[in-house]
């Protein structure tokens, strides 16, 4: 009944009942009480449909990223074929480098390809502030997309500077980040400018799905688990800082996450963080001890299981729900992005578990 066309907020500003702003997802991430443990997918809106496969099939990825009707049923599809908690935009953490006007592509089976890396001051300099007209096809899409799901909250994300830094420095995809590193450790100050200048352009991408209606926001630092806590805290920390921070005020959760990060939950929550992410490397109950009592924490399937025979997946979702009881919020998700080989059937029986496992606990107490 309200007015309101971002849908999370009635006049007063409290959450609309029923509304985004009041789902099991943004409850969770609130450490509010929530009528059932919400699940979402890292990378749901992707290769393991066969209706995304075939909807992309003649289209270039970040192509499919600028038309907004694609993006919106991209975005649409997991929500109506699992019944997840929450939709994830579709779109890519280098979109918003590739507006600010780096040379990049992403190709099939690799991942983004820079064609010229960035590795001086110039190149540098050469990354451009964004505004929302850069981006103008990521607002369409959002609030397209905000009247499309109703209820159902939508995750807005970016890629965080490390791991961006990683991208333009490599050119592409690395194990060892080896030349990023190279650049991390021999130039400082090169460095923080390049981070510097990375934390704007996500600061601004982000600013721009929260103005267009988004209901958290969900930064990616998928490679930080490469460093030492001593060098994130040092080269990463205060980058990833001034993006999480800069969002203190639009009044959406924010997510934190990385690979192999055990070591680094407590900084990645510092950087603040609502919710920090976990890989399946780290039980939730552990986790929670390393992030503290007033963070949720999302996670950590490993998404190998789901190739496992079902009663392993089973037992799986229900060693992650109960240690996620330890944590004073709980986002259920994969501890990594969904593989494309995945068979999609298993995602929504998984979904339709943790909601079953969940909620029933909820009404005995
Ligand atoms: O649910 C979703 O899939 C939402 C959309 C989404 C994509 N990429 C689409 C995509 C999201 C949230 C991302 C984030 C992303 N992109 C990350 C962080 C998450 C993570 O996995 O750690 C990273 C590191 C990237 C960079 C990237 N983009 C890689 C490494 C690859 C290649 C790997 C792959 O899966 O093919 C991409 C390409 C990409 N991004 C695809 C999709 C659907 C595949 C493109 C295709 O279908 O050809």
């Amino acid at each position: 009944m309200t007015t309101d066309t971002t849908g999370t907020a009635a006049r007063d500003g409290a959450p609309r009942p029923g509304g985004p702003a009041d789902s099991a997802f943004v409850r969770a991430c609130q450490r509010r009480p929530a009528p059932h443990t919400p699940v979402w997918f890292m990378r749901q809106a992707g290769r393991s449909l066969p209706e995304y496969r075939e909807i992309r099939a003649n289209v270039p990825m970040l192509e499919s990223c600028r038309r907004p009707e694609l993006v919106t049923e991209i975005t649409l599809q997991p929500v109506r074929r699992h019944g997840v908690d929450a939709a994830i935009l579709f779109s890519d953490i280098v979109v918003p480098v590739a507006a600010a006007g780096v040379d990049l592509d992403i190709v099939p089976g690799t991942g983004p390809v820079v064609a010229e890396p960035v590795r001086t001051a110039d190149d540098v300099e050469r990354i451009r502030p964004i505004s929302r007209d850069d981006v103008s096809y990521v607002d369409e899409a959002v609030r397209q997309l905000v009247v499309e799901l109703g209820d159902t909250p939508l995750i807005g994300f970016a890629g965080a500077p490390f791991t961006l830094a990683s991208y333009l420095v490599e050119g592409g995809p690395s194990r060892t980040h080896a030349k990023t590193k190279a650049l991390m450790y021999g130039d400082e100050e090169l460095w923080h400018a390049l981070c510097g200048r990375l934390a704007e352009v996500t600061l601004s991408f982000l600013r721009v799905q929260v103005d267009a209606g988004v209901s958290a926001v969900q930064l990616f630092d998928s490679w930080a688990g490469a460093l030492s806590e001593a060098d994130y805290r040092r080269y990463v920390l205060p980058h990833s800082t001034a993006v999480l921070g800069g969002l203190a005020d639009a009044g959406v959760p924010r997510i934190h996450f990385g690979v192999g990060t055990g070591e680094l939950l407590g900084a990645m929550g510092e950087a603040g963080a609502d919710v920090v992410g976990v890989d399946w490397r780290t039980p939730l109950d552990v986790a929670t001890g390393r992030i503290g009592p007033d963070k949720a924490v999302q996670g950590n399937l490993d998404p190998t299981v789901l190739f496992a025979p079902w009663p392993v997946v089973e037992a799986e979702v229900r060693r992650i729900l109960t240690q996620g009881r330890a944590a004073p919020g709980h986002v259920f998700n994969l501890g990594h992005g969904v593989l494309p080989e995945t068979d999609p059937d298993v995602l929504t029986r998984v979904v339709a578990l943790v909601h079953e496992l969940s909620g029933r606990r909820a009404d005995q107490g």
